[in-house]
């Protein structure tokens, strides 16, 4: 057990405003796709959290020139002078972040050569690079696997390629879109990943001058150009962040209006939220007129008191039910009455966090078959990927440990959702992607403290 501890005296329902920020797994790719460019790039409502802050090293590493704009959120990137970083100074970021691997393919295009550091990210599963290593050698690059990580050249430049993915992943979709804008010719991508944070991405590009075609059945073609521009881009906002917000509104019987959040790229998850009781709005921007300030729209997610109905989910790519909606939702589901189903087909071990729940008196079971919907690539593979969740139980505080980011945050909505007191250690690790989340929580009302 670590030493960084919040206390957290549930049993309070969370209630009040709070705002979400450019979405995490968009903005760190952006700024990747900084790199590609022949002139300075502007991101604004970038978010403080920690995975910036390493993709920002990296860059900076790289001799991008990271300035902080002049509003509050915006950063612009100066990629005039790109070079090789040691391998030192990479290797203080290594096993903090998965972005790294990204950097792979704008570093030949800009240097020829790549090294990238050992990956971290959550632990949720084996977590594989298969899929961007052989995009990446479709494209022509030689990649050497040495202890403290991968070594890349591209002795002959990089040409464009028919590649099809074995499952739209988004990390591997990302990497062929930042490899191919700069390849000689046509990249043709099947099968790949179309999450709105790709989409975003691809909109980023396309500002920089790239020419990308995305076609129906997950098809994307990207016609190779010889330079790319920079770019000033708003992301889109954090959908998980918000997703996360209103499964703590629900669980703890509270009213949270997600300033920022938009209906588009979460109408999946308000099916969901509608399907089980909670209720929403869809709250608007009214724009500034004469003597009314104007205020941002978002939408308020409640709970409107009687009992939550279950449910039966399966997590898939987009547009299906997220799996970072996952952990969080659970949690909620622990109050609904009767059965609920989680399937979970993205991450193999993603269900792991249960066993906390259940410590505070939540009825989960984990089981290795498909439960639900249609059979995934798990159910033969003896992963405990599916759960149900028994419910209502009345959940009490406990003593936890945060295993990772999403989990993390689940487990935090779980000891605001209990009764008493609980200490929730390692916290720090949600600072990777919620921004500011303990002034958030206590501008919702929640009693939460350091000891
Ligand atoms: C991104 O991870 C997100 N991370 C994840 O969010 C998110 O859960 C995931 O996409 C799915 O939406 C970032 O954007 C930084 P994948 P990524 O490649 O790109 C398998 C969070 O908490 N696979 O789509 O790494 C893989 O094992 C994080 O914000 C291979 O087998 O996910 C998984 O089962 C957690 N070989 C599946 O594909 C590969 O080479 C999907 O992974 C690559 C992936």
């Amino acid at each position: 057990m670590t030493d960084d501890v919040l206390v957290v005296h549930g049993g309070t329902p969370l209630h009040g405003q709070i705002r979400v920020r450019g979405a995490k797994n968009l903005v760190s790719k952006a700024m990747v796709a900084a790199l590609l460019g022949d002139g300075p790039s502007r991101l604004f409502d970038v978010p403080r959290i920690r995975d910036v802050e390493v993709v920002r090293g990296l860059l900076e590493a790289h001799g991008v020139k990271v300035t902080d704009g002049a509003i509050e959120g915006e950063l612009v990137f100066d990629p005039a002078n790109v070079e090789g970083a040691t391998t030192d100074e990479i290797n203080v970021h290594a096993g903090s972040s998965r972005i790294p691997i990204l950097l792979c393919g704008p570093l030949l295009h800009r240097l020829g050569h790549a090294f990238i550091p050992d990956l971290g990210g959550c632990h949720i599963g084996p977590r594989p690079i298969d899929f961007h290593m052989r995009a990446l050698r479709e494209f022509g690059a030689a990649v050497e696997k040495a202890p403290e990580g991968l070594h890349l050249t591209a002795p002959d430049g990089l040409r464009g390629t028919k590649f099809e993915l074995p499952y739209p992943s988004v990390g591997a979709t990302e990497q062929v879109l930042l490899t191919a804008v700069l390849a000689d010719g046509v990249t043709e991508l099947r099968n790949a990943a179309v999450e709105p944070e790709i989409i975003d991405l691809i909109c980023v590009l396309q500002k920089m001058g790239a020419i990308i075609k995305v076609h129906t059945d997950r098809v994307i073609e990207i016609q190779g150009v010889r330079r790319l521009g920079g770019y000033t881009h708003r992301p889109m906002p954090d959908r998980i962040e918000a997703a996360s917000w209103a499964a703590a509104a629900l669980a703890t019987g509270g009213d949270v209006e997600v300033l920022g959040a938009e209906q588009v790229d979460m109408m999946t998850f308000l099916n969901v939220f509608r399907s089980v009781g909670g209720e929403f709005e869809v709250t608007d921007v009214q724009p500034p007129l004469a003597g009314n300030p104007g205020r941002q729209g978002g939408i308020r997610f409640w709970h409107p008191g009687g009992e939550l109905r279950p449910v039966a989910i399966e997590t898939d790519v987009h547009p299906g039910f997220m799996t970072d909606w996952q952990q969080p939702m659970v949690v909620a589901l622990t109050q609904a009455r009767g059965l609920s189903i989680m399937h979970e087909t993205v991450y193999e071990q993603r269900l792991g966090y249960t066993d906390a729940l259940n410590k505070m008196g939540a009825t989960i079971q984990v089981y290795r078959d498909c439960l639900g919907g249609t059979p995934c690539r798990f159910g033969r593979r003896n992963f405990k990927h599916s759960a149900v969740i028994a419910g209502p139980s009345k959940l009490h505080a406990a003593d936890l440990e945060i295993p990772d980011l999403r989990a993390g945050f689940s487990h935090l909505i779980a000891a605001l959702a209990a009764e008493g007191t609980s200490r929730v250690y390692g916290v720090d690790l949600i600072n990777r992607g919620y921004e500011d989340f303990e002034a958030k929580l206590s501008a919702l009302g929640a009693r939460v403290e350091r000891p």
